[in-house]
């Protein structure tokens, strides 16, 4: 069985490198369905949580030395999710605080960059204060950045743009779009190519609303704590089949190529 599985995975590997399409420069993950797993095994949600953080080492690992993706956001908790009863509310708070000064040294070791993505109030000192060391820490590093939005929504990051922007005394005439993509929470890095969603549910969930407007979508009915590798692949596989139109006719891509 695990043999089947390794071969599968190398085959795969093998023709999305071989696609001759690039692989997504930048992939959004809707973790979903931690609940779910540990329900149908009969654990406390908490264990499912617990078991999605620790699947989080592996994706990033893979997306980065085996498929050279440049860039990952992880939504890990959501503005609404505040609304979860408060022991699921603090076991989450805890997992991220463990997990960000936990992988610290190997991520840096491993030249990842990091950031927090997200509303910074309401979010604990101690969290926003590791958040700050791992981002300090890996500021030089080259390899891939890993986004991680915590207390995020999309429609607050807007929110929050546009009233930097009233701030700022800006004349509506001179608003356009680079204004306000220029301040979002993280405004250096591109829109996702592709997002991926677990567990089956059809909706963004108010995940990167302004970035994932022409992001191709990927839903799968494996549950986070299962996406492993082989179920990555089979993304990545996916969105290399797409024809990215950006609006523009079939045709006019086959003449000119998407730029
Ligand atoms: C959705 O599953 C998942 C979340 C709300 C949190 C995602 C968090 C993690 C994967 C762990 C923490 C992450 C890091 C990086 C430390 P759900 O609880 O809504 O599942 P359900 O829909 O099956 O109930």
């Amino acid at each position: 069985m695990e043999q089947d599985r390794r071969q599968q995975l190398e085959e795969l590997l093998k023709q999305v490198r071989s696609s001759g399409v690039p692989v997504p420069a930048h992939i959004g993950i809707i973790m979903d369905g931690n609940g779910r797993w540990a329900k149908q095994r009969g654990y406390s949600r908490i264990r499912g949580h617990q078991t999605g953080a620790r699947n989080v080492k592996t994706i990033v690992r893979f997306a980065d030395k085996q498929l050279g993706v440049r860039y990952i956001s992880l939504y890990a908790f959501s503005i609404e999710n505040w609304a979860r009863p408060s022991f699921e509310v603090s076991a989450l708070m805890r997992l991220i605080r463990t997990y960000i000064v936990h992988e610290r040294n190997e991520l840096h070791a491993e030249n990842v960059q990091f950031r927090l993505v997200g509303r910074r109030e309401g979010l604990a000192p101690e969290i926003l204060e590791e958040a700050r060391r791992s981002t300090e820490l890996m500021a030089k590093n080259t390899g891939l950045t890993l986004n991680l939005c915590i207390n995020y929504g999309g429609r607050a990051e807007i929110v929050d743009a546009v009233r930097r922007i009233a701030a700022a005394g800006m004349p509506p005439e001179k608003i356009d779009e680079r204004t306000i993509a220029n301040q979002l929470y993280a405004p250096d890095v591109p829109d996702p190519d592709l997002i991926i969603r677990t567990s089956g549910e059809m909706r963004l969930s108010n995940f990167l609303l302004w970035q994932s407007a022409y992001s191709e979508l990927y839903i799968t009915d494996i549950l986070w704590p299962d996406f492993d590798e082989l179920e990555l692949l089979k993304a990545v596989t996916a969105y290399q089949c797409r024809e990215r139109r950006f609006g523009k006719t079939g045709e006019q891509l086959v003449k000119k190529g998407p730029a």
